[in-house]
Parts: C-alpha cells; sequence; structure tokens
C-alpha cells in the first residue's frame, strides 16, 4: 500500500480540509474544546482515569492527532496518572508538515505537538511510538481490514486490548460511511471491556442502530457549542 497525504484545504487559514471527503478534521468552533466535550468528558474521562494503572483509548481516524493529544495533555495534569495505550487508525495519514499546520492553532498543546511531529513517519501496518505517559499505536490503513489484528490470539497486537474508551471520529458518517460500518463497529464493541465506553459527536439515526445492534447501549447527550446532540455508550452487558 502506497502512502498518499490528503488533499487539504485550509478554512480560515487554520482548519484543515480533506478535499477527498469534503469534511474539516475538528470543528472552527474550537477544535479542542469540542474533543474534551465530545470525547474526554463523552467517556467519563479524565475521571475514570483515576485508580487506574493502565488504561486503553481506542479511536477510528487519527487525522492531527489532535484527539491523541488532547488525552495526552490530560494524562500529563493528573498525580498518578495511568499508562496510557492509544491506538488509533488512519488510511490517509498527514504528512508532517501538514500535521505541524494543523496543530499550530492550539499553542496549548505545542509541547506534545512538537513531540508528535518530529516523530511522524507512518509507514503501512502498525506504527509505534513512545511518548511520556503513553504509547501511541497507529494502524496506517483501512480500519476495516486492520481492526482484525487486534485480540487475535497469539497476534502481536493482541495486548493492546480490550480497549476501555472509543473515540468515534470518522468524517460525517455521509460522507465517510466507511467507519460507521456494521461490521467495523460489531468488531469494535467485541474488542471492548465490560465497562468500557464510546462516545462520538454524530447522532445520525443509522449510526446509533448500528452502534446498538454491534453491541452498545447508547444515549443522546447534548452536542458542543450548539449542536443539539451527540451519543455516548456503553458495551452492552451480556443478557
Ligand atoms: C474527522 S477525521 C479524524 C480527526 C482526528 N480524530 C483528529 O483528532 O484530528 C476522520 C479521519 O478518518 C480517516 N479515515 C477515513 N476513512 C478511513 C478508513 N476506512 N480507515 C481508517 N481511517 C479512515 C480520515 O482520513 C480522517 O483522517
Amino acid at each position: 500500500m502506497a502512502i498518499k497525504p490528503p488533499d487539504l484545504e485550509w478554512l480560515d487559514g487554520d482548519v484543515p480540509r480533506a478535499a477527498g471527503f469534503n469534511d474539516t478534521y475538528f470543528s472552527k468552533a474550537g477544535g479542542l474544546e469540542e474533543t474534551r466535550h465530545v470525547f474526554l468528558a463523552g467517556n467519563g474521562l479524565p475521571e475514570r482515569f483515576e485508580g487506574r494503572t493502565h488504561f486503553t483509548i481506542a479511536e477510528f481516524g487519527f487525522g492531527t492527532g489532535l484527539n491523541f493529544l488532547t488525552t495526552l495533555a490530560a494524562v500529563g495534569g493528573l498525580a498518578r496518572p495511568p499508562a496510557l495505550t492509544f491506538l488509533s487508525f488512519e488510511l490517509y495519514p498527514m504528512s508532517a508538515p501538514q500535521l505541524e499546520r494543523a496543530l499550530s492553532a492550539f499553542p496549548e498543546l505545542s509541547k506534545y505537538a512538537q513531540t508528535l511531529v518530529s516523530a511522524w513517519a507512518p509507514a503501512p501496518g502498525w506504527n509505534r511510538l513512545a511518548f511520556p505517559g503513553a504509547d501511541l499505536v497507529v494502524g496506517i490503513g483501512d480500519a476495516r481490514e486492520l481492526i482484525a489484528d487486534l485480540g487475535r490470539q497469539g497476534a502481536g497486537e493482541s495486548a493492546l486490548t480490550p480497549v476501555d474508551a472509543w473515540y468515534l471520529d470518522g468524517f460525517s458518517p455521509a460522507r465517510n460511511p466507511e467507519l460507521w460500518d456494521p461490521d467495523l463497529l460489531k468488531k469494535a464493541a467485541d474488542l471492548t471491556a465490560g465497562d468500557g465506553t464510546l462516545a462520538t459527536y454524530s447522532a445520525a439515526g443509522w449510526v446509533r442502530r448500528n452502534l446498538q445492534a454491534a453491541g452498545f447501549t447508547i444515549e443522546k447527550t447534548a452536542g458542543f457549542a450548539g449542536k443539539r446532540e451527540m451519543v455516548i455508550g456503553r458495551k452492552t452487558a451480556p443478557a
């Protein structure tokens, strides 16, 4: 698989939009606060880090790394942080200069962003980067294919699961249905810890139905900055 960085347009100078999906990577109304609201608070974080020695977060769509870096900063602010594994998937990895430009919108994260940008050299398959406080594991390729490597008995990636919290952050479901696919979400549910959770900005009806069919119990809650709804969920208990 040859890696091709995405074709980007830059809205208002600093919000990247993928031409191929006609969608932005983060909100114009404050990407960092949106990540904290939707993905961290939506998964009960950072509170759920308390008392844990290890915590695994998995994400569909690494994009700019904003969600990862925001999570890293949250862990860095704790007195007794868990060892964090952050597992993500990306089919169209940005180049290091694209990442750098996108992340320059968040001076609060600059310390962490510099480390990511200088280490960023994505290759097809599994890429591991060690950060103080976190292991970043990014699968470069189609999430629908790579997810089969996880949890496989004897596979090198099996120690990464179960997943404690999912960040479901594909582009809008209408434009990127691949990341909201029933089979992918079922595999995600199967890799989730018994008390594991999910959060997503999307409240589309068919996404909610796919999540329920996959094995998550979901609810709608208030979205970020004027968005009426988002969705949170937890793994459905066995009957
Ligand atoms: C909304 S962006 C993610 C933003 C990201 N979480 C961040 O913090 O910047 C969605 C991402 O999903 C990626 N993507 C789309 N389809 C994919 C697929 N089938 N497998 C893996 N990644 C995919 C896109 O290239 C894009 O980077």
